[in-house]
């Protein structure tokens, strides 16, 4: 049953950094409400996370940092409360997470990139990878900044850029390259180079707000579901 009163859905973040404090700027433009926010004080190993504390909860969005996902994602879960997971660097324990979901039959819905025009560009960067596999004098390159704050190198949308780029059957080496550097929210370029010319695809990410909004309509969307799913399977279904 859900737990929403009225039209408004009840949430609990989980990490309350740049990511937290920007999904409760924008959750109520979308019917949510921030009713419950967990960080590294309040939630030492996932103390915070008790059914005194999320009786009125829905669902949880998590933007906290890779070492604590799969705890915080267990005891979410032990709670039946569905769950946004945005965090990336988590994946070697996927399977803990995964067991979680599936115990208590919750819904949770992951992914490295909660932008729109990222998961678009997930399939331009397919359309051409595809065309180019079996064009061997074309080499391939992926590069990604981000600012320094950023834990995880290369990131988790690089990570499944080449996932993308080798399920087109494109086999040959992409030379990866990576930077930690100031404040930038994020920027990844694709190219493939010949001795006749170069193909770039490349998206930068201009603020925050992409992600936040693709996490919030996450959030609407899993309030009654059941099961495991990532972002970019169902990121049309949202809304
Ligand atoms: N999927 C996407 O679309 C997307 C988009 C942007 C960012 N991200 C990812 O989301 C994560 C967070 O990004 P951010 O920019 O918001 O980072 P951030 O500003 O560093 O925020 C993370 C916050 O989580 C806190 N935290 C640490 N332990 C915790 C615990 N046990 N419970 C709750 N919170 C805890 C951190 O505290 P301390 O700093 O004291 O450790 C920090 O305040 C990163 O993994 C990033 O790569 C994903």
């Amino acid at each position: 049953m859900s737990k929403s009163t009225g039209n408004t859905t009840k949430l609990a973040l989980v990490g309350y950094g740049k990511m937290g404090r920007l999904l409760e700027k924008l959750a109520p433009d979308l019917g949510l409400e921030v009713a419950l926010k967990l960080d590294e004080f309040n939630n030492v190993n996932g103390s915070g996370i008790t059914s005194e504390n999320f009786k009125d909860i829905s669902v949880a969005i998590d933007f906290s940092i890779p070492e604590v996902v799969p705890t915080n994602a267990e005891k979410i879960a032990g709670l039946g409360v569905n769950l946004v997971i945005g965090t990336t660097g988590w994946l070697e324990e996927f399977s803990r997470v995964k067991l979680a979901v599936e115990e208590n039959q919750i819904g949770l819905v992951y992914g490295a990139n909660f932008s729109v025009g990222v998961l678009a560009f997930y399939g331009i960067i397919e359309a051409t990878a595809k065309i180019l596999a079996t064009q061997s004098d074309y080499d391939a390159w992926a590069y990604e900044a981000h600012h320094k704050m950023k834990k995880d190198s290369p990131s988790g949308t690089m990570l499944q850029i080449l996932d993308v780029i080798k399920q087109t059957g494109y086999s040959r080496d992409v030379d990866v390259a990576t930077n930690r550097v100031g404040f930038m929210p994020g920027s990844h370029e694709i190219g493939f180079d010949s001795e006749a010319d170069t193909i770039r695809l490349s998206h930068t990410a201009r603020s925050r707000t992409g992600f936040a909004l693709g996490a919030l309509k996450a959030a609407r969307w899993v309030v009654k579901k059941q099961g495991l799913y990532e972002f970019s399977s169902i990121w049309k279904q949202v809304g």
